[in-house]
């Protein structure tokens, strides 16, 4: 009996001891970024999940810029802001690849509290099968085309009007936690983005400035419309995995975990399990998370195994019938 109850004492005594150590150890601090009345800009905010989280930023009182090329769906953008909460935003056109043209139309509009990096785009295909300026469209645009905010933003910021934390997001993909077939470019840039983030957390940390990626799953806007009319269909069937998302949700998950300073921010349950899967070294705030990625590890390991064993399944059938079919 003495024995059992010293078993059940060890039992709760473990996870509270790993709780007070993560307590103790989990860095950076925990932080609240707010948004109310402070400068969000946005790029890729004329579409899209920006454009989704543009509507919510103004709605919770933020004031909103937005940047990306076209004058004209920026226009639509700002009357679609103006229409659903009143509040006018600020639109900037200009091509994220041109460091020159990002940073006039940075400091035109002045300090900046919240950052969002959320401009991309996604050509789907072989590597074998598509063409090298596809590749270099991605990495100029969603890695190259992010530094060039960063760098030209990052004054802006530190310069930041009342002084309270502030926020850097990128928005990534899954497709930047894990290779996908068919998404050998467009995982190269998102997986770059990550390198970027952790080293820039790093590096901004003593400013009270606070990095966050964000992985949407596949999202329900004009941007996968147009991706999924060149999908492979083996792209499909292994993505299938992880269900769409609407603009909106993804806006919402966005946002909130931009609010809490989160470092990794994944939007439905798979990407929760991958954010888990995917630790590594990142950066983690919270305890509660970090306890369930140091006590999940082994269990989400044997999960990640899984998928790959489905996902490798579906590439020999696919193989297979094609043979049959003799292509
Ligand atoms: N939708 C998805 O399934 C999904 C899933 C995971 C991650 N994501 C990521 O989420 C982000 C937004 O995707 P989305 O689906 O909302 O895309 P979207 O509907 O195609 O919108 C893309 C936005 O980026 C702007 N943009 C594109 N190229 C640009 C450039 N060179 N310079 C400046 N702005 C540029 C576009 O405006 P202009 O064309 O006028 O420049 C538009 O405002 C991307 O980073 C994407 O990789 C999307």
């Amino acid at each position: 009996m003495a024995a059992l109850s010293f078993l059940g004492f060890l039992v709760l005594l473990l996870p509270l001891t790993l709780l007070l150590l993560l307590y103790l150890i989990v860095r950076p601090k925990p932080v609240r970024i707010p948004i109310k009345d402070r400068h969000v800009f946005i790029t890729g905010g004329s579409s899209g999940i920006g454009l989704a989280l543009a509507h919510q930023a103004a709605k919770e009182g933020a004031r909103v810029s937005i940047l990306a090329r076209s004058g004209e769906k920026l226009e639509e953008a700002k009357q679609s802001i103006q229409l659903a909460t009143g509040i006018e935003v600020a639109t900037y056109s200009a091509d994220v690849r041109d460091f020159d043209a990002v940073k006039t139309a940075l400091d035109e509009a002045g300090p900046v509290d919240v950052l969002v990096v959320n401009q991309g785009v996604f050509v789907p295909g072989e590597l074998e099968v598509q063409s090298l300026d596809e590749v270099r469209l991605m990495i100029d645009v969603n890695i190259i085309g992010s530094f060039h905010m960063i760098k030209a933003a990052l004054p802006l910021i530190k310069k930041r009007q009342n002084g309270g934390p502030a926020s850097i997001a990128l928005m990534s993909s899954q497709a930047g936690q894990v290779g996908i077939y068919g998404y050998t470019g467009y995982s190269a840039s998102k997986f770059g983005l990550r390198g970027l983030a952790e080293a820039l957390q790093q590096e901004v940390i003593a400013d009270d400035i606070h990095v966050s990626l964000i992985f949407p799953p596949d999202t329900e806007t004009p941007g996968l419309e147009e991706e999924n009319k060149r999908r492979p269909r083996l792209t499909s069937i292994i993505a299938a995995s992880s269900g769409a998302m609407k603009a909106d949700e993804v806006a919402k998950k966005a946002l909130d975990g931009i609010k809490s300073g989160s470092f990794i921010v994944p939007c439905n349950s798979e990407g929760f399990l991958l954010s888990i899967a995917t630790a590594g070294l990142s950066p983690q705030r919270s305890v509660l998370m970090a306890f369930v990625e140091v006590v999940a590890a082994g269990l989400i390991r044997f999960v990640a195994l899984c998928f790959q064993w489905n996902w490798y399944g579906s590439i020999e059938k696919w193989h297979a019938q094609g043979k049959r079919s003799g292509n």
